[in-house]
């Protein structure tokens, strides 16, 4: 009788820890630094409106870098790690050269963070409360932040280069990638949704303007032409908004474009083109209370792909380097 409940409980607690271990996300939870760094918000909160302020695109880069941090190797800081003798890091990796932006703010964002909190505070923690807070700063909706995640020690830019969607990517191709991660093909309409704010450059967006003519609204296609010339390396940097209605507001308008073929990027038209997700957009463009929950639960969602907790990895002094 006594083994045989000392079985069961054995049992219980090994499937307990099972579960806990299992799932990596297990050990993020919204209160992770109540105790060891009780003012963390209010130290992030101050620097990202500050650097917003200074610059509005700075919200949109901010929010970017959170998803290309978690689209490789999970949300673990490794985007800002620059280049060392021993790996070469993701930031010249083809989504992020002459592209990702933001990095001196998010050292700025650190070192408040450091003095706070030394040693406490994980990159990869920042740059998802960061996330939260460009977010809020552009007029989008707020959320609860898991955190408790810890930094990589390393950075591969290979990685980068096949964990990020290209802009030429079709609908296939985008949700097989939102869903080898865990995220639904909602997800991926949702959290594409942050096009409604930002810029892209001249060449992620010239072969959409010249050779997409049915599915790109005309004035839209002149008006980017005007400042995007057709030969490659000319114009290549030039900037256009995602969102040409409000590029520095967080609202629902990047899903009404989609629906009159006012998407900019060959991959944000292809979230309504005749296919499944069709319905989502349709949805999202008439409700901006509908878009608002599905961006939060999607932005939680890639909160949670991989982490690493526990022991693993370190918590940086800096980020742009392993301690
Ligand atoms: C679904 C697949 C996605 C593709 C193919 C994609 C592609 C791109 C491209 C090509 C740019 C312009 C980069 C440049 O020309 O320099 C861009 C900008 C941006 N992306 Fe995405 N993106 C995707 C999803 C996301 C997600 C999930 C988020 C955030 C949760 C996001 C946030 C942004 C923001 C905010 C900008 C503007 C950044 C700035 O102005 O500095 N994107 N994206």
């Amino acid at each position: 009788m006594a083994s045989s409940s000392t079985t069961v409980f054995a049992t219980v607690v090994g499937l307990a820890l099972l579960l806990f271990v299992g799932s990596g996300s297990a050990q993020l939870n919204t209160n992770f630094y109540s105790k060891s760094c009780p003012k963390l918000f209010e130290t992030i909160y101050p620097v990202v409106q500050a650097a917003v302020r200074r610059e509005a695109r700075m919200g949109a880069s901010l929010l970017r870098l959170f998803f290309h941090d978690c689209f490789v190797n999970g949300c673990d800081g490794s985007i800002l790690l620059d280049d060392t003798s021993s790996f070469t890091g993701e930031k010249n990796a083809n989504p992020n050269r002459n592209s990702a932006r933001g990095f001196d703010v998010i050292d700025s964002i650190k070192s408040a963070v450091e003095k706070a909190c030394p040693g406490t505070v994980s990159c990869a923690d920042v740059l998802a409360v960061t996330a939260r807070d460009s977010t809020v700063l552009l007029g989008g909706p707020s959320w609860n932040v898991k955190l408790g995640r810890r930094d990589a020690r390393t950075a591969s830019q290979s990685a980068a280069n096949n964990g990020i969607p290209p802009p030429t990517s079709n609908l296939t191709r985008l949700v097989s990638r939102f869903n080898a991660l865990g995220l639904s093909a909602r997800d991926l309409v949702a959290l594409s949704g942050s096009h409604t704010v930002g810029q892209a450059r001249c060449t992620s967006f010239r072969a959409r303007i010249y050779n997409e003519r049915n599915t790109l609204d005309a004035s839209l296609a002149r008006t980017r032409q005007s400042n995007c010339p057709s030969r490659s390396g000319s114009g290549d940097n030039n900037l256009a908004p995602l969102d040409a209605q409000s590029p520095t507001t967080f609202d629902n308008s990047y899903f009404g474009n989609l629906v009159s073929r006012r998407g900019l990027l060959h991959s944000d038209q292809q979230l309504f083109s005749g296919g499944s997700t069709d319905s989502i957009v349709r949805s999202y463009s008439g409700s901006q209370g509908a878009f608002r929950s599905d961006f939060v639960s999607g932005m939680v969602k890639m909160g949670d792909i991989s982490p690493l907790t526990g022991s693993q990895g370190e918590i940086r002094r800096n980020c742009r380097r392993p301690n």
